[in-house]
């Protein structure tokens, strides 16, 4: 276990290195969406500091709106007891489209006393927020400690999170979801808010303003996605386009390994919730074994 873990690192650090081509700065692609006094941009690293405090929470998002595409950030998390915080790097049209918005998720719930950040996967489509579609996963490193890239890679019919370069979650469309599959133009959001109802162990553990104020640090913005344009000109894809592709055989390998090691929640398995899973979950059967042996009353 400790060989296959310690490849799967060197694997992730050469990912890094190859990959820093694309990189544009925050204020390039980005700009100050609230709490605009609670960030602070550093042009020469092309990064941003996003914090909350007494006086504000805070958040940026896209200049442009995409249609698919490859976003990446490289983010480090405030580094002390964090419960009920939540860090973002999320696409969204809410703005654009109130009542049939879609969304695909990375939300960082923060740790409990003793305990360790959690990262939640989830997306929606065309406005239904009543079936969410959340994943969460212990990370095999500190987020807090150090930066790390976290990833969205979103096609006409699949979406994939990464985490260093690893595929974490892939979902396929398939034709019974309908609409449930984000299909509309979107912007990408960084943002960091009190999320103190349902973050941490479902609203259990409260943020503690005293351990503030919490900074989320963002550098390393890969927006390699389709301009969407208003015009309904043909899509601008940039440089080459985005790759919209599928899974390797190696990555699907590395992704099952980090699934039935570091997931702790997947609406796929979880029955009170869904007692007929929703059409597009692929079931594994050692990853309901390892659910299972995390909280065997919801799985
Ligand atoms: C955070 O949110 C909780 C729940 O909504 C609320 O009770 C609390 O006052 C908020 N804390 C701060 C500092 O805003």
């Amino acid at each position: 276990m400790v060989g296959f873990l310690g490849t799967f690192l060197i694997i992730a650090t050469i990912t890094t290195i190859a990959k820093s081509a694309s990189i544009t700065t925050f204020n390039k692609a980005f700009k100050p969406l609230y709490g605009d006094s609670n960030i602070v941009a550093y042009e020469d690293e092309g990064s941003v500091e996003i914090a909350m405090d007494e006086s504000t929470s805070s958040g940026f998002h896209s200049k442009k709106m995409y249609n698919n595409g490859y976003f990446e950030t490289s983010l480090k998390l405030p580094n002390s007891y964090t419960a009920g915080v939540v860090v973002t790097f999320y696409s969204s049209n809410n703005q654009k489209y109130p009542y049939r918005h879609d969304e695909i998720d990375l939300e960082f719930l923060g740790r409990p006393r003793g305990g360790r950040w959690s990262l939640q996967t989830n997306f929606y489509g065309n406005g239904h927020v009543e079936r969410g579609r959340e994943e969460r996963y212990d990370l095999w490193f500190d987020p807090a400690e150090d930066f790390h890239r976290y990833a969205i890679r979103w096609g006409p019919d699949m979406i994939t999170y990464y985490v260093d370069g690893i595929p974490i979650r892939h979902v396929t469309k398939v034709p019974s979801m309908r609409d449930e599959f984000p299909s509309k133009e979107m912007r990408l959001y960084g943002t960091i808010w009190n999320g103190s109802d349902w973050a941490t162990n479902g609203g259990k553990y409260k943020m503690d303003m005293s351990y503030g104020p919490f900074v989320a640090k963002y550098s390393g913005f890969v927006m390699n996605g389709c301009a969407f344009n208003e015009t309904g000109a043909a899509r601008d894809c940039g440089e080459g386009g985005p790759e919209i592709r599928g899974l390797t055989r190696e990555e699907r390998v590395r992704m099952n390994g980090f699934r039935r090691k570091w997931m702790t929640y997947s609406y796929c398995y979880d029955k009170k919730r869904y007692p007929v899973a929703l059409p597009e979950c692929v079931f594994n059967s050692k990853e309901l074994r390892h659910l299972h042996k995390i909280h065997p009353k919801t799985f």
